[in-house]
């Protein structure tokens, strides 16, 4: 990254970050004329609320701070989803704020088939569940016995509670994000089975994909956190219509939806595709499954020289 900034005649330092030494990150910040961010939502026990008020600040002092956590909050946490379901890569996806809304809406929602649960920011899976009544069995009224799978277990282990029993411990992500946390329900994806397309982009450019397989175990039970990735460039042709669809068409559409104009678009970001049934002609469709802005690495290779230049063209009010 260092070595591609300095080819735009851009000089790179790192900048280590943790709450412990924060101070210390906000001078080192506060001397630069922006900065380039990658830290997980989540980590262990800490989330980024010191970091993006930290972040918040340099940008009021004229940094140039990508991604901004104003801009991570309208497109990189998973209510985006729900957001932008009427865009073509939209599915049928539900927003609980509280969880009152939660415990009176989920069982009806869950009765139209399984179900994946989202707490609003996260990564590597934490606070992402697969629920699904036990054995098909519709008929228990609105406490059935529900199968829980974590997209953190890599084996497709699954545990069988009370709807009711689940509801309640789900309620602890209300009170994250600083109270304002939710959940995000989205329909379970059968093709998953198939893994997930990542699709990188500088700004509102496909710079290019990865592939990732399920874990190895009987598909019925695939779901969680797939194999390494298998980098692609952007002119990859079994990816060009899922390219055009980003870059005609979605990418102007959840611009517009979440309200990010073309200047606060992250410098790298990324969505996550699951496949949907083919569409009349054959070719591939695809469900989006999430945005990550936070921390976006690895990137294909290819992406490196036009990170730099959206860099260079970056404005500073410094
Ligand atoms: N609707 C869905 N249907 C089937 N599987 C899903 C669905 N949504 C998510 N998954 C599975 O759960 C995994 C984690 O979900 P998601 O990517 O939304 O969370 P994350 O914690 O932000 O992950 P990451 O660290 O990759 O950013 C996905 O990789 C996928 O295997
Ligand atoms: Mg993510």
């Amino acid at each position: 990254m260092a070595a591609a900034l300095a080819e735009v005649g851009v000089a790179a330092e790192a900048a280590v970050y943790s709450e412990e030494f924060a101070d210390e990150v906000r001078d080192q910040l506060l001397g630069v004329d922006g900065v380039l961010v990658w830290v997980d939502p989540v980590t262990g026990s800490r989330d980024r609320a010191q970091l993006d008020r930290l972040l918040r600040d340099v940008s009021g002092a004229g940094v140039w701070v990508s991604a901004h956590p104003d801009v991570i909050a309208r497109m990189g946490t998973k209510e985006v989803l729900y957001r932008t379901r009427s865009l073509g890569w939209g599915s049928d996806v539900q927003l609980y704020r509280t969880a009152e809304e939660f415990k009176r809406s989920f069982p009806a929602t869950l009765a139209s088939g399984p179900r994946v649960l989202k707490q609003y920011r996260g990564n590597g899976g934490i606070g992402v569940w697969k629920v699904g009544v036990a054995g098909d069995d519709q008929s228990a009224g609105n406490d059935p016995v529900v199968k829980v799978q974590s997209a953190r277990s890599r084996d497709g282990a699954a545990e069988q509670v009370a709807l009711s029993a689940f509801m309640d411990r789900a309620e602890k992500y209300f009170g994250y994000n600083g109270g304002e946390g939710r959940l995000i329900d989205q329909a379970f994806q059968p093709l998953i089975t198939q893994g997930i397309v990542r699709c990188y982009l500088v700004k509102a450019e496909v710079v290019g994909f990865s592939r990732q397989y399920p874990p190895d175990v009987a598909p019925e039970c695939v779901f969680g956190l797939p194999s390494a990735k298998t980098m692609f460039g952007p002119d990859e042709a079994s990816f060009a219509r899922l390219r055009r669809s980003m870059e005609e068409e979605w990418v102007p559409g959840l611009q517009e939806l979440v309200g990010v104009d073309y200047g606060s678009l992250p410098a790298l970001w990324d969505a996550d595709f699951l496949f949907a049934a083919k569409d009349p002609e054959g070719a591939d469709s695809y469900v989006l499954s999430e945005i990550n802005v936070s921390a976006v690495a690895p990137f294909p290779a290819p992406a490196l020289p036009k990170l730099a230049r959206a860099v260079a063209a970056a404005p500073s009010a410094r």
